[in-house]
């Protein structure tokens, strides 16, 4: 059964509280001319951000991943993948046949946080300690393994192994790298400790491995996403619709271009669609005025946004009979899994989403595990775990904040989807998705394909969970560039 697309019942004992806080969320809502709007300016800043010489600077990098093919099915030996992009780091080494990832050995390493804001060395270095160790335990110290390193951050690339830092994201704000070559500043570390055999073949974003993994998937695959602790997508774009690619592109017709999406309406082209809450979210964050489009809705912010409305509706007397619970003051005590719950008891779905719905556990769990782990609640969990004392007026109107900020999540990628969709030279499309929003949210899933038929009219999509692309695609992009260089040397 699919899972509803209308609001839960709104019927509350004050009637006439319920008019006033559809007016708190009124702005959330985003009326079909707004929904244009946003869509309009979405397709003109993919266009400047593909242009040569354009006469103002795009706030989408649409940046070119020198990714000019996907696996073919020959892909064959032992590579070394790295994830960088959360708070987990992980090592993994994988075994490939014929294109196919026959075994994977993984190993996280937890990234404390002074690593990641301290200085970018002292964070390479740390990397290069973990490589050691997870050769070492497995004795493949001396095994000249190529590397494929998944870095998900902005990068400008100048070659599949190139790529330089353009800001950090999430939770990483590491002085001295910002302007740098993220493998340069990686082999250095493996240099300085001069006990390591390993060649970085390839960097990566995830949402390029994740294509890669969803075109082993499915042959249709053009499009990467992740809807994750950040946001982002990659499509498969022409190549002569990439005017500003440097130098000749030989014969490849296509290459794989990352969007960048988190920093949609850095430039100020989405401040028309801001709410209070997402200006007062972006004020107490780590990084101030860059991100706008991941804070809509990603994975680190949802849970947060939902809790300004909250503290909103409290402070209008709306709420908790008019006292601030002062848990709620507290910025980020409300996680984002919370908005998950509420909205799987809302649809009458039983059972819990994992307490820990971290971006690193939500890459080894498939939605029959995630069934497995559930166990009976109801909203009022978070409440509970809280400790803040509520009404059943209280949980209807949590479910209502839930649904309104669920829901603007959706239309806003949809519309994004919708426009890099007819941009891809595919009949039929499908688009590869990760991350831990994507997977623990009940109707993410659902509503996203609602909104991009109904924006899309006749176009042939779907959208394909796969799993680990920044794991197991690392290692076939690392593939790939070994193909690629062994061509180009013959
Ligand atoms: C980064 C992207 C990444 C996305 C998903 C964003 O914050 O800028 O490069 O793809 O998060 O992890």
């Amino acid at each position: 059964m699919a899972p509803r697309i209308e609001a839960p019942e709104f019927r509350l004992t004050k009637t006439d509280v319920v008019k006033k806080v559809e007016d708190i969320l009124a702005p959330l809502k985003l009326s079909e001319e707004v929904q244009k709007r946003i869509r309009e300016v979405y397709d003109e800043e993919m266009r400047i951000g593909l242009a040569r010489n354009p006469s103002r600077k795009s706030c989408l990098q649409m940046e070119n991943t020198y990714l000019p093919e996907l696996p073919n099915g020959t892909e064959e030996g032992e590579y070394l993948a790295l994830d960088l992009g959360g708070t987990n780091f992980r090592v993994i080494l994988l075994q490939l046949e014929k294109g196919r990832v026959v075994s994977d050995e993984v190993q996280h390493y937890f990234v404390p946080e002074p690593l990641r804001v301290g200085p970018g060395s002292e964070l390479f270095d740390f990397l290069a300690a973990c490589i050691y160790d997870f050769l070492e335990t497995r004795s493949k110290l001396d095994h000249k393994l190529p590397l494929g390193f998944t870095f998900s951050f902005p990068m400008t690339q100048q070659d599949l192994n190139v790529g330089i830092l353009v800001s950090w994201t999430k939770s990483f704000n590491c002085p001295g790298v910002v302007g740098e070559d993220a493998v340069k500043m990686l082999n250095e570390a493996i240099q300085r400790r001069g006990d390591l055999e390993v060649e970085v073949v390839a960097v990566l974003n995830d949402t390029t491995g994740t294509l890669v993994q969803g075109a082993f998937l499915d042959r249709k695959c053009a499009i990467g996403l992740i809807i994750g602790t950040g946001s982002n997508a990659c499509y498969i774009e022409r190549v002569d619709r990439v005017e500003k690619w440097e130098g000749t592109h030989g014969d490849i017709k296509e290459v794989v271009v990352d969007i960048e999406w988190g920093a949609f309406g850095d430039n100020g082209v989405l401040d028309f669609m801001k709410t209070e809450y997402d200006q007062m979210l972006d004020k107490n964050s780590l990084l101030v005025g860059s991100f706008t489009f991941e804070k809509l809705f990603s994975g680190k912010y949802l849970g947060e946004l939902t809790r300004l409305v909250l503290v909103k509706l409290a402070e209008e007397g709306l709420m908790f009979g008019g006292k601030i619970p002062s848990q709620l003051l507290r910025p980020g005590s409300f996680p984002t899994r919370f908005v998950s719950l509420v909205e799987q008891f809302s649809m009458g779905i039983e059972g819990d989403i994992p307490t820990d719905q971290s971006e690193e556990s939500a890459k080894h769990l498939d939605q029959d595990a995630v069934l497995k782990l559930a166990r009976p609640v109801s909203s009022e969990s978070c409440f509970h775990e809280l400790g803040i004392e509520h009404g059943s007026d209280d949980l209807k109107i949590l479910q209502q904040v839930c649904f309104a900020v669920t829901e603007r999540a959706a239309i806003l990628l949809a519309i994004c989807l919708s426009a890099t969709l007819m941009r891809v030279d595919r009949e039929e499309c499908t688009i590869a998705v990760d991350g831990s929003l994507y997977k623990y949210h009940p109707r993410l899933h659902h509503l996203l394909e609602h909104y991009i038929i109904k924006m899309t009219p006749g176009k042939k999509f779907s959208l394909l969970l796969a799993e680990d692309g920044s794991g197991k695609g690392a290692g076939l992009i690392a593939a790939i560039a070994n193909r690629l260089r062994t061509r180009k040397h013959s």
